[in-house]
């Protein structure tokens, strides 16, 4: 049986950066509220003109520099995102033609902000049974387009960006030691999809849309979901909550994060934290932040890293990785 190994992620940012005073200009808030309630900073806003597409492709190529691998070496691409370039095709397909990957397949997962352990989860299975051998798993959004500006509710909450990660199959054991992705868990209960959603938007109700929340609801299901889904993961491996040594959740509120670490008994040291300068960047958030502790150097060779996320649908999940 192969085993799905990361070879390396990358990450990609709009160049411009909207502080929480400049928001507060343009609605009723303020960088106190913002900080207190949420841990947000500041955010990544594409430039007009800057496509899903384009973050996803420059995510791609610091991924596969970082992996050392070559578009030819590549059989699969799967885009996790809500905010295609069109409705169809697959932004997923014009990432595969931008990268000049020939061969395999080119598909967009769509789990909002689970997204990026959605495509994990199909990208790791695809390898463990032998259809793909190495593949590019991408989570990218431009979030800033499906806002409504005017609500400060939602539009302080979120960011543009895309994170990416290189997997490769290989023969390299079944036990938990042995480096690779343990493991993935992947949830839905759709009873809760006018939770968080867009209303409209490209697809069969032909209007444009914008983001709705009840935010409450999503923090207390985000905590819940998001800390159950790794016990559930931990349990599958045979290992303890002690056993992990990175926890890398999906980046909404840095209370939520603070919850599942008490939850899970893990130091905020143990905890890596992106959300106040990158905000919700929804499929994006975990690749730009196993991005930013790979690069930091505090993921290590052999190192139990647990990953989960929520999103709209409600979808949920989890993934246990041996770096
Ligand atoms: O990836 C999954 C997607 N989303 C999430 O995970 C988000 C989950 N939810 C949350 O993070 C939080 O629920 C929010 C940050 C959205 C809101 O925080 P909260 O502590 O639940 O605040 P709230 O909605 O109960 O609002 C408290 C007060 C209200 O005023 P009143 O009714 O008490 O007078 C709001 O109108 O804060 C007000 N408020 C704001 N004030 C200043 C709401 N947004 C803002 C704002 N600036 N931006």
């Amino acid at each position: 049986m192969q085993r799905s190994l990361v070879l390396g992620c990358g990450a990609y940012l709009p160049e411009r950066v909207v502080t929480n005073d400049e928001l507060a200009q343009k609605v009723d808030t303020s960088d106190e509220w913002i900080v207190k309630r949420t841990g947000i900073r500041e955010r990544h806003i594409a430039a007009e003109g800057e496509l899903t597409s384009h973050l996803a492709v420059n995510a791609a190529r610091d991924a596969m520099a970082r992996a050392g691998v070559a578009a030819d070496e590549i059989d699969l691409v799967i885009v996790a995102t809500s905010t295609p370039d069109n409705t169809f095709p697959a932004t997923a397909a014009r990432v595969q033609a931008a990268l000049e990957i020939r061969r395999g397949a080119a598909f967009d997962v769509q789990a909002v902000c689970a997204g990026f352990i959605y495509a994990l989860s199909v990208a790791d299975n695809m390898i463990r049974l032998g259809q793909a051998k190495t593949a590019l798993v991408i989570g990218a959004e431009v979030f800033s387009r499906i806002l409504d500006w005017d609500d400060r509710g939602t539009c302080i909450l979120f960011g543009d960006g895309a994170g990416a990660m290189v997997l490769r199959g290989v023969e390299n054991g079944t036990d938990n030691a042995a480096r690779g992705v343990l493991s993935t868990h992947i949830y839905s209960d759709g009873r809760y999809y006018d939770m968080l959603y867009v209303d409209g938007g490209p697809g069969s109700t032909g209007t444009a849309g914008v983001l709705r929340m009840e935010g409450k609801e999503v923090f207390r299901h985000a905590v819940n979901r998001m800390a159950e889904s790794i016990e559930t993961a931990l349990t599958h491996n045979n290992l303890t909550l002690d056993d992990i040594d990175w926890l890398v959740p999906h980046q909404a509120n840095i209370r939520i994060i603070e919850s599942i670490g008490r939850r899970l008994r893990l130091s905020l040291d143990n905890v890596v934290v992106t959300v106040d300068m990158q905000a919700n960047t929804s499929a994006a958030t975990i690749p730009l932040a196993l991005t930013q502790a790979q690069n930091d150097g505090r993921l290590k060779s052999g190192n139990l890293v647990a990953l989960s996320a929520l999103g709209g649908g409600f979808s949920w999940g989890s993934a246990l990785l041996r770096w």
